[in-house]
This record gives C-alpha cells, structure tokens and sequence, in this order.
C-alpha cells in the first residue's frame, strides 16, 4: 500500500507524482535519495550495475512508494547508449523526469598516479563519462520540456582539495565539478530556463563505498547527506560537513588549495612537510 506523501522540500521539482531518475541508486546516498523521494510521494527510477541489490532496492522502495511507483533499471552508466535506453524507460514508464541526480560512483582506488591503466579508465568511466552520459541524455529534455527540473550531480571535497591517494578519483570529481558549474551557467542563460544544476559534495559518509564495518563515528549517514541536500536546494554547491569536518574546516582547507596557485606553492602544499605547521596554524584561523 502507497505510504501517505509527505512533502520533502519546497521546490517544485519534488512535487508529487513528478519523476526522479537516480543514478547509482541501489546503495548509499542514491538509495537514501530514492527513500526520500518515494516518501515524498514522487516516482522514481533507480539505475545501478545489475544484479540483486539493484532488485533488492526496488523492492525496499515499492514498500515505502508503491510498486506503479517505482521502477530499476540495471544500467552501466559509462555506456551512453544505456543511459538513453534508461531515460526511454523513465519516459515510457511516467511521462516525463524532473530530478536526475547523476551520482553512480566508484572508490578503490588505482596505484600511484602513473600506474593501473586500467583501473584508472574504470574510475573516470563511472565517475566522470558516467555523468556527462547523464547531463548528455537528460538536460536537453529537461529543457525542451521547461518546467522547474533539477540536475544533481554528485562531486567530492576530493575533486576540489584533492588530497593525495587516489589520483583518478580526484580527477574524475574535479571534472564532475567543473562540468555541473558550465551546466548550472548555461542553464541560467537559456531565457526563462526552469532547469537548475547543483553540485552535491558529500563529506565522509557510511555506505557501499566505505572500507569500514561499522559507521565510524566522524562520517554521516547516506540519510543526513539527503536531509542536507534537501534543506540547501536552493544552493550549487550543496557542500556537506560532516562529523568531523565542520563548515569552517572545509572552507579553510578550500581557500588553502586555491592559495597554493596564488601564492606559487608547491602542489598539494597541505601535505607537503614544510607546509605543514603554517597549514594547521591556518585551519585554526
Ligand atoms: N561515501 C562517501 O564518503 C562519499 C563522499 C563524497 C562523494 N561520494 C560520492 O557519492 C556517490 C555515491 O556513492 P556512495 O558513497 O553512496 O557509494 P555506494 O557504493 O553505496 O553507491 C554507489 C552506487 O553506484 C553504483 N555504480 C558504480 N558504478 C556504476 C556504473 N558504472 N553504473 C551504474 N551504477 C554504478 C554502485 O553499484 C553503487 O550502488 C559517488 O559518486 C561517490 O563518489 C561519496
């Protein structure tokens, strides 16, 4: 039985019975979204890897939505002609889509920067192709159809910081990030566009990604990151703290990265161990 709606957030692209297509969308933060969403009372399409999880996920959001609600469809992301076949499902299925959240990813990382091709092709896939694949197939029927629509792209503090470890990943996000900040532009010069993008940067966060058995207790859940995301819709950068990381600490680390260029340090001066006592004393302010 369909769980009575409740409103998730003021913009009306969360209206019920509109349409959200998340990527990614059988674990973590697209699978909290999912939640949400469904318990909002909108349709949703969830896109993951095949395989039961994916089906297991439908299941757990025909419980909370409805099953004429919901939709799975086992799609790779980093293959655009499945990405198209997703948004005709989409189509097919509810008529039209208002939220696409563009936010299927992978973590593990590849070796040292100039090791693991492989590895590194499979990185920049899902977590950079996959999301041009998305605002490929969706915006321009976001914008062709000119009604409030929202594209939600999920970045990392690692594609703007970009500490050190996991090269790939820090360069599929900073694409991910300047990719949402051309779209969210072009977007506001589209004469009466309806369409926003936002850029979701979580902080550290319990899910399918995580190495850890249990939530450690400086990381959000997948669930604050959505109550966060919801509450600064009106925001492009959605930028969340987290347990450990506050506000402030994310805004120093973000102003030290970019001094590095400015003041011609070293690359990554934050890590580098003639830097590190002026980096503590400016995280401290
Ligand atoms: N967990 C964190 O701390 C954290 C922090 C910052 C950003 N992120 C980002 O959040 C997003 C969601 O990750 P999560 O933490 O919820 O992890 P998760 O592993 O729980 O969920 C990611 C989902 O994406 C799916 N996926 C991976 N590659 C795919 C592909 N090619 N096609 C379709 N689906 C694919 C996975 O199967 C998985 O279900 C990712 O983009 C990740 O980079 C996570």
């Amino acid at each position: 039985m369909m769980a009575a709606a409740s409103p998730i957030s003021l913009h009306r692209a969360f209206s019920e019975g509109q349409t959200a297509v998340i990527t990614g969308g059988a674990s973590g933060i697209g699978l909290a979204a999912a939640k949400r969403f469904a318990a909002g009372g909108l349709n949703v399409v969830i896109a993951d890897l095949p395989g039961e999880r994916l089906e297991q996920a439908r299941r757990g959001l025909a419980a909370i939505g409805g099953d004429s609600a919901v939709r799975a469809m086992a799609t790779d992301v980093s293959d655009i002609a499945q990405v198209q076949q997703l948004k005709a499902e989409a189509l097919a299925a509810f008529g039209s889509v208002s939220v696409v959240m563009n936010n299927a990813g992978i973590g593990r990382p590849a070796g040292r920067a100039w090791q693991d091709y492989e590895r590194w092709r499979k990185i920049l896939d899902s977590n950079l192709i996959g999301v041009i694949n998305g605002v490929q197939v969706f915006v321009p029927d976001l914008v062709a159809r000119n009604q409030p629509a929202l594209v939600i792209n999920t970045g990392s503090k690692q594609g703007i910081t970009s500490p050190p470890g996991n090269a790939a990943y820090n360069v599929a996000k900073a694409g991910v990030k300047a990719l949402t900040e051309q779209v969210a532009h072009e977007l506001r010069n589209v004469p009466g566009c309806q369409v926003t993008a936002h850029l979701l940067v979580p902080g550290s966060t319990y899910t399918g990604l995580s190495s850890a058995k249990e939530k450690p207790p400086g990381s959000w859940t997948p669930e604050q990151v959505i109550d966060y995301m919801l509450a600064h819709i009106g925001d492009f950068y959605i930028l969340c703290p987290d347990n450990d990381v506050t506000r402030q600490m994310d805004e120093r680390r973000i102003q030290w990265a970019a001094d590095d260029l400015i003041m011609n340090r070293p690359a990554l001066s934050r890590w580098h161990p003639d830097f590190k006592d002026a980096f503590q004393k400016f995280l401290k302010g």
